[in-house]
């Protein structure tokens, strides 16, 4: 009797042990899936889920509001350096897709097997060399060039799979995710002093970088790549507060400013035209996906009430007050800024970055479409 009460309990810790052993099937949030090893992120604010706060005493020398309340209200309950109210679409990709919230690359003794992000506040696609070059060099926009980015992935990668005999097939079955980047490269230039024209001489220059890009990643054995275009930068706040037009007809008729617009539709043409160039070049070995974040934030803002939305443009938190509540000297984490009650009714989390209920939106457009193509649960 006993021996056999015991063989039931051995087979039960075995199978326990087993369950332990064996990576899950599916996670518990929103049926995931295991189709993906690993996921590798690579950016800027828009989802660095904490490399520029891994050093504190750095990240206090930048003064950064990201580290304050009321960032992570929603979500996390306390800042974690992501730059919204919660998660980021690249959480809620890891959520989806069954695999862990991914880990900062710079975070000393982390778990890299199955995903680090590289993408950093004030990431760009230039290297900070090349904005130097055009006069450009302030030390913000140095924390971390996608070339600078690659190398981080590039050193991890052992403690990821091993060396490139291994690498290769892990890295085939992982998915990445190249941008959003180069909002920060338009940034640098139209708020020191390049009018729109001449940023978007530099369109070329950028895309050419992110097509680079990817092609670096193929070579390591990427497979399955999304690059997201940019944001319809015209309709965000901190543009509309700090570039204001004194001709009425730079204005549509949401408030966006147009040229503004123009420059993020010319950089997102010419990234497809890149992105078809790399597809040409690797057949049906490699599946780029070009995420049109421009085309959802443009339904979100024709039509919020469909979304959940009642505001689009005006910043949920903020101490700037105004149309766009949106003023770089009172900006959110900074004191005086206090924060909307109910930030998934907003669109604009900071008057920069979105909030968490947008964020989420976009993760689904992309995994199901129609907002990526194609999806990536095609
Ligand atoms: C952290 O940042 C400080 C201040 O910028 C710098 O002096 C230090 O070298 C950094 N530490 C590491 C480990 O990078
Ligand atoms: C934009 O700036 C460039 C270079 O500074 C200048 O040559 C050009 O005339 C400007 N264009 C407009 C439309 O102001």
């Amino acid at each position: 009797m006993a021996r056999r009460i015991n063989g039931v309990t051995a087979a039960a810790s075995a199978s326990l042990l087993l369950a332990f052993l064996m990576p899950a099937a599916a996670d518990g949030d929103g049926g995931g899936t295991t189709r993906y090893n690993a996921m590798f992120n690579f950016g800027d604010s828009l989802s660095d889920t904490g490399n520029l706060c891994v050093n504190k005493s750095a990240a206090a020398e930048l003064l950064l509001t990201f580290a304050n309340p009321p960032y992570g209200m929603t979500y996390f309950g306390r800042p974690t350096c992501r730059c919204s109210d919660g998660r980021l679409v690249v959480d809620f990709l890891a959520q989806s897709l069954g695999l862990p919230f991914l880990p900062p690359s710079k975070l000393p003794g982390a778990d890299f097997r199955k995903g680090a992000n590289m993408a950093i506040i004030g990431g760009t696609a230039l290297d900070f060399e090349f904005l130097k070059s055009i006069g450009l060099g302030y030390p913000i926009w140095n924390n971390g060039a996608i070339n600078v980015q690659l190398r981080w992935f590039r050193d991890l990668l052992p403690r990821v799979c091993g060396g490139p005999q291994t690498c290769r097939p892990y890295l085939a079955r992982s998915l990445f995710l190249l941008g959003s980047i180069g909002g920060n490269d338009y940034n640098a230039m139209l708020f020191f002093g390049f009018n729109v024209s001449r940023a978007k001489s530099y369109a070329p220059n950028v895309v050419d970088n992110i097509a680079a890009a990817v092609e670096r990643l193929i070579e390591l054995g990427a497979a399955d790549i999304v690059v997201p275009g940019t944001l319809p930068i015209g309709c965000i706040a901190v543009y509309l507060a700090i570039l204001p037009s004194g001709d009425k007809s730079d204005y549509d008729e949401r408030g966006c400013l147009k040229p503004l617009n123009g420059l993020a539709m010319y950089h997102n043409s010419l990234l497809q035209d890149r992105l078809n160039g790399v597809r040409a070049r690797h057949g049906s070995a490699v599946r780029i996906m070009y995420a049109d974040y421009y085309a959802h934030a443009v339904d979100m803002l024709r039509d919020p009430a469909r979304f959940g939305f009642t505001t689009v443009i005006t910043a949920c938190c903020g101490a700037g007050g105004g149309p766009y509540n949106y003023e770089f000297d009172a900006r959110c984490g900074m004191k005086g800024a206090t924060a909307c009650a109910d930030p998934w009714r907003h669109e604009s989390w900071d008057g920069v970055h979105p909030t968490e209920a947008v964020n989420k939106l976009v993760a689904d457009g992309w995994l199901r479409g129609p907002y990526c193509h194609p999806p990536i649960l095609q």
